[in-house]
C-alpha cells in the first residue's frame, strides 16, 4: 500500500479528485467504483468543478457503487441512490444507464445481491475503486468477521456503524439495520483501489490498518493483499501513526 499524507480534508479531496481525473483522461471508458458517506463528498465537489471548468467527461464512464441500505427506495433522501444523484451524478454528464447501485427496495434482496454480482462480472473488473473506512475497519458495509471470500451480500450493520451513520437521520431508530454491499472478494477484484481517510476519528483505524495482521476481524486489512492500493490520509487521521512513531516516505 502506498500512503500519501496530506494536510487536511480539502487537500485529500483535491488529490483524490486529481487521481481520478488522471485515470479518466487515460481511459475515458473506465469503470469507476464509488463510495458514499462523508469522506468522498469533497472529492465529488472537486470532480464536479473540474467537469464544469475543463469539460472532463463521464459520458462513457460506467459507475458501480459499493452499497445501499435495505428498505430505502432510490427517492428516499437517506438512500445512497439519492446521495449519489445529489452530490455527484446530477452535476456531471454520466449517463443514467451507466450508473449501477444495488437496489435497497428490491422485492427479493437476495436475488438483488446475485444480480448485482452478475452485472459486475459481466462488465469486467472495476478499474478504480474509491473506498472509505469505518472506525471498525469496515470497507463497503463489510463488517468485522465478514469472509474475505464474500461476494455481494446482505449485511446486518454493526451497532457502531448504525451509531456513526445516525448523523444523517432524524433519529437512531430510522437508520436501517441492514444493507446490501459488494463483498470483500468483489472489492478485491478491482484493478486499483483508492482509500480515503480523514479526521481524528479515523486515526485508530488507520493505525490498525498499518499495524495489524491481515485478519477478517479488521476487514480493511485485506487491502494489504491487493497489488495496487493508494491511501490518501490527512494529518488528523495520521495522528495515531505519528504518535506511534511510524514514519512513511
Ligand atoms: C460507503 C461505505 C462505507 C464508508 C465508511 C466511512 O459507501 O461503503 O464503508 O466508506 O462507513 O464512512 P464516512 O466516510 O462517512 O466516515
Amino acid at each position: 500500500m502506498k500512503l500519501i499524507l496530506v494536510k487536511d480534508y480539502q487537500e485529500m479531496s483535491k488529490q483524490a479528485a486529481e487521481y481520478v481525473i488522471e485515470k479518466l483522461l487515460q481511459n475515458p471508458n473506465m469503470k469507476l467504483g464509488l463510495a458514499t458517506g462523508g469522506t468522498p463528498i469533497g472529492t465529488y465537489k472537486f470532480l464536479i468543478e473540474d467537469h464544469k471548468r475543463n469539460g472532463t467527461s463521464y459520458q462513457n464512464v460506467k459507475s458501480f457503487n459499493l452499497d445501499e441500505y435495505v428498505g430505502l427506495s432510490a427517492t428516499n433522501e437517506n438512500s445512497y441512490h439519492y446521495y449519489m444523484n445529489d452530490v455527484f451524478f446530477n452535476h456531471i454528464d454520466i449517463k443514467k444507464k451507466n450508473v449501477h447501485i444495488p437496489s435497497g427496495d428490491a422485492p427479493d434482496i437476495q436475488k438483488e445481491c446475485e444480480d448485482y454480482e452478475t452485472v459486475l462480472t459481466k462488465h469486467g473488473r472495476v478499474d478504480l475503486q474509491i473506498l472509505g473506512i469505518g472506525n471498525n475497519g469496515h470497507i463497503g458495509f463489510n463488517e468485522p468477521g465478514t469472509s474475505f471470500d464474500s461476494k455481494t451480500h446482505i449485511v446486518k450493520l454493526a451497532p457502531s456503524t448504525i451509531r456513526a451513520n445516525s448523523r444523517y437521520f432524524e433519529s437512531m431508530e430510522e437508520v436501517p439495520t441492514r444493507a446490501v454491499t459488494m463483498g470483500i472478494s468483489t472489492i478485491m477484484q478491482s484493478k486499483e483501489i483508492l482509500l480515503l481517510v480523514s479526521g481524528e476519528s479515523k486515526s485508530k483505524a488507520l493505525l490498525k490498518l498499518w499495524e495489524n495482521e491481515v485478519d477478517e476481524y479488521f476487514p480493511a486489512s485485506v487491502l494489504k493483499k491487493h497489488p495496487a492500493v493508494t491511501v490518501i490520509a490527512d494529518e488528523a487521521a495520521y495522528a495515531e501513526l505519528r504518535a506511534n512513531d511510524r514514519a512513511f516516505a
